[in-house]
């Protein structure tokens, strides 16, 4: 029977209502958290100084191979946070900040990145440095184990493919708990799982992208061990006296059914949103890969003619280990699409019969990513409804191409509108959101895109030997927000 609320929610779904349109004048709970964000390979610098190992990213970035980084440029100098994290803490004390964003060089503090060939006391003593000043200012530091910069000594053994990282990993941890858990009271041990386990450039020599698509199944199997045990060792060993919050951080955009009253493209959306991040959330807190990841990755492995799954199982013992191994979900998010049902297939499992576009009508940030406040609340409140955890948005921003100036008009208007939406996913849907933190706190080394790509609301003129952070408009303008806690009306 089709009754009026049926109708109702046809007519509501998915798309955005008039009144959502609207922007909602009012503030954020009391003791929301406001931060700024970075990592140790994209700002620091200090490469190989003082005993730090090298990385990935170091060997990548030297080689260059095939060109792949727009400006074959690297992070050797990049911002010289090694040296100007007190030029950092001064930015980040103007803005009124709670928090800072940053991660640890896994290589700095255990070149290889197995404990058992020694811990370097000068990079422990840096990171102590840092935490020490940005808590003499009233700033938590919020601290992210893992931000891609792979050890070479881990590398050379297989990297996240080689299943005994999982254990270098946990001993990392507690080299990094011990040293500076009596001050870090929110840690992330990864960053951006679905990235580094896909991304081409993350595995020197081992291609992911061959037939048939198996590595990054395995890749994020590891992770998976590797964040769980991580996380409880914390439990066991720490918290009682530290008594901090861990979690991790995921990545995606919200993946809008195109039609949201199709129910082939509603599917299509449930099914991207799983493959991208409920790859990482379901297992951490429900003990298994999703579902539907189950079913089309068995059925797609069976019909390349494999004899077991390329989605490897938890064992009893290792899926309790890491059933519920979260105390909040962290969330990187900048933009969105649509998605719809298409039988052509690409060749990633979840992908298939997956079609994703964008909107004409969309604006696109310098680099070409849609800017599309509304997804950002859809994607908060389907991770409230889906999981039901604390959230912690540890990265959003606006990412300019080429030499953008002080004037950053665009990235003003984005982060207003962005923190809006997360406003309203908080007041209207009941997220529990409760902290944020802009990506980034200067402009840096931007991966791939070198330094043709600028995210920072402090400007950096690379050629000035001092690399001043000097404050754009946007820097301006969070300062206000952050100071009135929201859009007071
Ligand atoms: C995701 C990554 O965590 C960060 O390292 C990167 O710079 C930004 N997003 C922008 O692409």
């Amino acid at each position: 029977s089709f009754s009026a609320l049926t109708l109702l929610l046809l007519n509501c779904g998915g798309s955005v209502t008039a009144q959502d349109d609207e922007f909602l004048y009012d503030t954020f709970p009391p003791g929301f958290m406001w931060g700024q964000a970075t990592s140790a390979y994209q700002v620091e610098g200090g490469w190989n100084e003082d005993g730090k190992g090298e990385s990935i990213w170091d060997t990548w970035s030297h080689e260059n191979l095939g060109g792949n980084i727009a400006d074959g440029s690297n992070g050797d100098v990049a911002c010289d946070s090694y040296h100007k994290y007190a030029d950092d803490i001064k930015i980040l004390k103007d803005l009124g900040v709670n928090f800072y964003r940053f991660s640890i060089a896994w290589a700095r503090v255990i070149p290889t990145g197995r404990v058992a060939d020694g811990v370097n006391q000068a990079g422990i003593d840096y990171y102590n440095r840092l935490i020490d000043g940005l808590l003499a200012e009233g700033i938590e530091p919020f601290v992210t184990l893992y931000h891609w910069d792979l050890p070479m000594g881990l590398e050379v053994t297989g990297g996240w493919l080689n299943d005994s990282i999982v254990d270098d990993f946990e001993d990392y941890s507690r080299v990094a708990f011990r040293e500076f858990g009596d001050r870090v009271k929110y840690w992330l041990t990864f960053n951006e799982p679905h990235v580094f386990c896909l991304a081409r450039w993350n595995y020197l020599s081992q291609n992911p992208f061959v037939e048939p698509p198996e590595k990054p199944y395995i890749c994020a199997h590891n992770v998976v061990k590797a964040h769980a045990l991580s996380f409880r060792l914390y439990d066991a060993e720490f918290r009682p006296t530290q008594n901090g919050t861990i979690g991790i951080t995921l990545n995606t955009n919200w993946a809008a059914p195109k039609n949201p009253n199709n129910t082939d493209d509603q599917a299509a959306s449930f099914r991207s949103m799983h493959f991208s991040f409920g790859w990482w959330a379901n297992p951490i807190i429900r003990g298994e890969y999703p579902p539907i990841m189950r079913e089309l990755v068995d059925r797609k492995s069976q019909e390349a003619g494999r004899n077991s799954s390329r989605l490897p199982s938890f064992d009893a013992q290792w899926t309790e280990i890491i059933n519920g191994s979260t105390d909040f979900l962290g969330i990187n998010h900048y933009s969105s699409h649509f998605v719809e049902y298409s039988n052509t297939s690409t060749w990633m499992d979840g992908d298939a019969e997956v079609k994703g576009s964008g909107d004409p009508s969309w604006e696109q940030n310098g680099i070409g990513w849609s800017i599309v406040p509304w997804g950002f609340r859809k994607l908060l409140t389907w991770m409230h409804e889906e999981y039901s955890y604390p959230i912690y948005v540890t990265e959003n921003g606006y990412g300019g191409r080429g030499d953008e100036g002080l004037d950053d008009e665009p990235r003003v208007r984005y982060y207003r509108n962005y923190i809006n939406e997360m406003l309203k996913s908080i007041k209207l849907d009941g997220a529990d959101v409760r902290g944020y933190a802009a990506w980034s706190l200067i402009d840096n080394y931007e991966w791939e895109l070198g330094y043709t790509a600028r995210f920072g609301i402090h400007y950096l003129n690379y050629s000035d030997p001092n690399l001043t952070r000097i404050p754009k408009d946007s820097a301006i303008s969070l300062t206000k927000i952050f100071a009135d806690n929201g859009f007071p009306a």
